[in-house]
């Protein structure tokens, strides 16, 4: 037996040989392209345009079966769902040992917020506000990721959204274009690392581009259509900064924009993302996306559609096979030109390159690496650090947060001890059971007197739970509540209409709010929620989102005070479903709000207001801020200068955020704008001088003409801790 085996490995070993001398060379990247390129047919360049799902997973309708044949045939340059260094290994041997040309393929996944150690949901380390702990976090994800045999990752989605009713709010930054800028560059810097090319550095994709934020009524994949100085100025940037970045790769979206397919349209993805911004990198389609544009109804069949995608600008075609069953034909017919082919071969090719997947088709599927990678105490320590972080204070009445070490606590809810929810809904390779719940975080933080009662589940009307949970909460110091969401109700295809807490969830903690013990809510979900009910009965409220492996831990060190909590809201809490969209940097309208008069802009039966505003976030202790003042600096430039004090008895952070607002422009401008933000750290009694520089940039916009500059005049600039609370200086300039 041994000796099949040593004959198996020298055979490897061998064309692994015949591999790297028929590769290695030090000419340029692009010279090694072109001389590859002219030895392909038309099928194998076309396999290299082609991306197929493994057995392993899909998040779409079809799946193509057979794809090991794909790769055997060269139908298949590229795949995705496929992890693990054995299984890769496995089928990139298929693509290097059996292929005439041994191009090897690219593996990418859906690495969203981890790989087996899972950080924060994406939403959740948008409210840290830390681009340092974001760009942490993808470079932990990136680092884990390549060390299970994947070069390429589906993220960041940058895609800002105004509507919680779309579950997947979730895996974005959340409402604003600013701090949504911010971070998808933070996080392409995480996933590509220092260099394409090292180990563990990943191709990053951008997604979904563009607008997929913003379906009609919050349903996903429904229509998009705004006007293109909207679109322009509020959904647009991400995708640049993440472009600038130097993101290699951009994914379509499932949504039309302005009447056309993402995936079919020319003005995306040739005009804004090739002509205007300088992409160089290569577009693959979100899952099946050419074929959709049937039922879009722009084409009357497949064939159209492939040719309407790459005439548009789409290099690479995820699971649709369009591209293998009727490019070739289109090329015949004239209806693509070769020279468009080659040009999307040759991008994806690059990277194979610059990988280094030529030189070592197997350079990430080193075993030893993987296990001493993954799930390591550093990158479990930095879950936790990115965790706790991504929680925001709501709620903390008569200082009920942090606990008392001497404190009895009921620890009630259906999502107190449960792990398999912490995860979130796109959770990489992450087991529930390496997660920490709530359970075992507070009890390894708070050894003695917690009892534990689960009161009801997170759907259904069983209140059976209700009487042994009460009864535990009167006996109780302090009674913390730990409710929300399931993992699957945010998310894809996770749209949802009444973004109220499920199930009697809402009944338990009121219940437990008649007690007259303190209740402390413990929110785990994936979205903003509906909750009037619990912000006004309920003592405090922790937002805590899903924040993955380490959350017990994370939770357990904001409950009990270890760390002070500095999270603010990235997106809107309304209060009633009918204020959505409800978002901060509105317009002013002819008609603004005033109490005195009828016939202002409101509703007759909700405030305007939203329950949280964007930026909001308690500490355990107390900041303030000085009247702002304005210097000049440099030529044209400008600073607003402000002082921030830590008046309470904790050292704390405190996200000090700028915003804009133009006060007459050629066109409307929005009541505040985010322009900039900084998180500082004080200890008690401590206070800081700080400033925001003002730039050109800060003050342009997409002027009545089109162009984007500023205009002359007058400019409210706000200083604050959240988006409404803001003290003001105005300028002319
Ligand atoms: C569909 C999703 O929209 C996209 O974000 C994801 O990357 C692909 N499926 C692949 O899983």
């Amino acid at each position: 037996m041994s000796k099949i085996y040593g004959l198996l490995a020298a055979c490897v070993l061998c064309s692994n040989l015949a591999f790297a001398q028929k590769y290695q060379t030090s000419a340029p990247i692009e010279k090694r392209v072109t001389a590859l390129l002219k030895q392909m047919t038309i099928e194998e360049k076309i396999g290299q345009l082609s991306l197929y799902t493994t057995d392993w997973g899909s998040t779409g309708p079809t799946i193509r079966e057979g794809y090991k044949n794909d790769i055997r045939s060269g139908a298949c340059g590229n795949l995705f769902n496929a992890h693990t260094t054995e299984f890769v290994r496995e089928l990139q041997t298929i693509a290097v040992q059996e292929t005439r040309l041994k191009i090897p393929l690219l593996f990418g996944f859906d690495v969203i917020h981890g790989y087996k150690t899972i950080f924060p949901i994406p939403l959740g380390e948008a409210a840290s506000w830390d681009l340092k702990a974001i760009e942490l976090s993808a470079r932990v994800s990136a680092s884990e990721a390549s060390a299970a045999g994947l070069n390429w990752t589906f993220a960041p989605m940058v895609d800002i959204s105004r509507d919680p009713r779309w579950g997947r709010v979730m895996e974005g930054a959340g409402e604003d274009t600013y701090l949504g800028s911010q971070i998808a560059a933070a996080r392409v810097r995480g996933i590509q690392g220092k260099k394409l090319g090292q180990p563990d550095a990943m191709l990053a994709c951008v997604k979904h581009f563009a607008a997929y934020g913003a379906p009609i009524g919050g349903r996903d994949y429904n229509t998009v259509d705004m006007s293109e100085r909207y679109f322009r100025e509020f959904y647009l940037p991400p995708y640049r900064a993440a472009v600038d970045a130097g993101a290699a790769t951009v994914m379509t979206a499932f949504n039309d924009y302005d009447g056309v397919p993402a995936t079919g349209n020319a003005f995306l993805l040739n005009q804004v993302l090739r002509k205007e911004w300088g992409f160089e990198g290569f577009v693959v389609t979100d899952y099946t996306s050419i074929n959709e544009m049937l039922k879009h109804g722009v084409v009357e069949n497949e064939q159209q559609a492939g040719e309407l995608a790459l005439n548009a600008g789409v290099d690479m075609d995820m699971q649709g096979a369009v591209y293998q069953q009727y490019l070739k034909k289109s090329l015949t017919e004239g209806k693509v030109s070769l020279a468009q082919i080659d040009e999307s071969v040759r991008r994806i090719l690059r990277f194979k390159f610059e990988l280094g997947l030529f030189e070592d088709p197997f350079k990430f599927c080193d075993p030893t690496r993987e296990k001493n990678t993954l799930l390591s105490p550093q990158n479990r320590a930095a879950a936790r650090e990115v965790a706790r972080k991504s929680i925001v204070l709501l709620k903390n009445e008569a200082n009920a947060l942090p606990l008392q070490s001497t404190q009895k606590i009921a620890l009630i809810g259906p999502l107190a001890d449960n792990k398999s929810e912490l995860l979130g809904s796109w959770n990489g390779a992450g087991n529930a059971d390496d997660c920490i719940s709530l359970l075992e975080g507070l009890r390894a933080a708070h050894p003695t007197g917690i009892v534990f009662e689960k009161g009801c589940e997170i759907t259904g009307t069983d209140r059976s739970g209700f009487a042994a949970a009460i009864r535990a909460a009167e006996q109780s110091d302090v009674v913390i509540v730990a409710v929300g969401e399931a993992a699957m109700m945010s998310g894809e295809a996770t749209s949802r209409v009444h973004i109220t807490l499920t199930g009697v969830q809402e009944e338990l903690v009121l219940a437990l709010c008649q007690t007259g013990k303190p209740v402390v809510v413990v929110l785990m979900n994936g979205r903003p929620l509906v909750i009037p009910r619990l912000a006004e009965k309920a003592t405090a409220i922790v937002e805590t989102w899903w924040l993955g492996t380490e959350a017990g831990n994370a939770i357990a060190d904001v409950l009990t005070g270890a760390y002070n909590p500095a999270g603010k809201l990235p997106m809107t809490f309304p209060r009633a479903e009918g204020q959505i969209p409800v978002f901060y940097n509105e317009k002013s309208t002819g008609r603004p709000f005033d109490p005195e008069s009828k016939w202002t802009s409101k509703y007759i039966d909700e405030p305007n207001s939203p329950q949280w505003p964007f930026g909001f976030g308690l500490s355990y202790t107390t900041f303030q801020y000085s009247e702002p003042k304005v210097l000049a600096s440099g030529k044209d430039g400008f600073s607003v200068h402000f002082t921030l004090s830590n008046t309470g008895k904790m050292a704390g952070e405190e996200v000090a955020q700028l915003y804009i607002r133009d006060l007459v422009g050629s066109v409307t401008r929005p009541v505040k704008s985010l322009k900039g933000f900084q998180k500082v750290m004080l200890q008690p009694g401590e206070t800081k001088e700080l400033h925001f520089d003002v730039r050109e940039q800060d003050l342009s916009f997409y002027r009545f003409d089109g162009t984007f500059g500023t205009e002359p005049g007058a400019y409210d600039l706000m200083i604050g801790g959240n988006s409404q609370d803001l003290k003001t200086v105005q300028i002319r300039r």
